[in-house]
């Protein structure tokens, strides 16, 4: 049985009664395979699952898709129910933030970077609501995906410089039968524009095959960068080959391939890890 708290009254409650280890994941809901993964990833990691829907305002721009975002809570509730959460915790906006937040976290020159050149704020309002449902739902792990690769190093970096005692796990990209990383941001694209987004998948394998065959980082940055550019109905916004950690330029050895492009009104994100030779 899945117990639904939407107040941090029923919240308080249903935390109490889990006895032993918790581990959180954290979403915006409208649950696809991928975050049944996390939820699986937890599962093992811990005695409870805490599952967190709520779509946060805080992490989106002025002009970004926050009324539109898709949202189905029945089915949400269905996928928890079948994964054997223990506890849903789907709070309204109004319980998440009473009033306008005086104090935020800052997410720093990370957040800055990639993503965060792109979506200014959009990692100070991330992590804002992290550490308010850490504190909410008190988990001794939380569980965090690839996909969103520098939300990960973000959620990292802040659990690590405040002492949250939160561990910091990772759950790997899952991908539709034709690649496409799985995004419940998905559903936005029409059938043409879904085959257009192919060249997101398309592009980082082409660059991985690139550095397997010790290409320079130039090399498989303008392998990747070769094929997004060149595809119809796509509009690429970045490829950038990063430290994993820093999102600064990569030393050698593992670095991450990330790409954002727009497919139509539709910003999509995507990544590959890959060895390069040291410099
Ligand atoms: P959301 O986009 O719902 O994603 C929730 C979690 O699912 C994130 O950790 C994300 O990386 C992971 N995820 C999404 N698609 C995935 C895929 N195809 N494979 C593996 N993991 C995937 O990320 C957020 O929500 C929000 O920013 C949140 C952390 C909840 C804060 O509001």
């Amino acid at each position: 049985m899945t117990t639904v708290a939407r107040t941090r009254d029923e919240l308080r409650r249903a935390r109490q009664a889990l006895t032993g280890s918790t581990a959180l994941v954290p979403t915006m809901g409208a649950l696809h395979n991928g975050h049944r993964e996390l939820i699986r990833r937890a599962k093992n990691l811990a005695d409870h699952v805490v599952v967190s829907i709520f779509v946060n305002p805080l992490q989106f721009g002025p002009n970004e898709d926050l009324a539109r975002y898709p949202r189905d809570f029945d089915a949400d509730l269905r996928m928890c129910e079948a994964e054997g959460v223990a506890l849903v915790f789907a709070p309204s906006e109004k319980t998440m933030y009473e009033r306008e937040p005086a104090i935020r976290v800052c997410a720093g020159p990370i957040g800055e970077r990639l993503e965060g050149a792109s979506r200014p704020g959009h990692f100070d309002g991330v992590l804002t609501v992290v550490a308010k449902l850490f504190n909410l739902t008190r988990p001794d792990v939380a569980v965090f995906g690839q996909k969103d690769s520098q939300q990960l190093a973000l959620v990292k970096h802040m659990a690590r410089d405040l002492d949250l005692g939160v561990r910091i796990e990772k759950a790997p990209i899952v991908r539709d039968d034709d690649g496409l990383a799985l995004s419940s941001r998905n559903k936005y694209l029409s059938a043409d524009e879904r085959q257009a987004a192919l060249a997101l998948p398309a592009a980082l394998e082409a660059a991985a095959e690139v550095a397997d065959n010790g290409g320079a980082p130039a090399e498989v940055v303008a392998a990747a960068f070769g094929i997004l550019d060149s595809a119809d109905g796509v509009e690429t916004d970045y490829v950038a080959l990063v430290d994993p950690d820093t999102f600064e330029d990569p030393s050698g050895g593992e670095a991450l391939l990330a790409v954002a492009a727009r497919v139509g009104n539709t910003r999509l994100i995507d990544n590959v890890v890959v060895n390069i030779q040291k410099g």
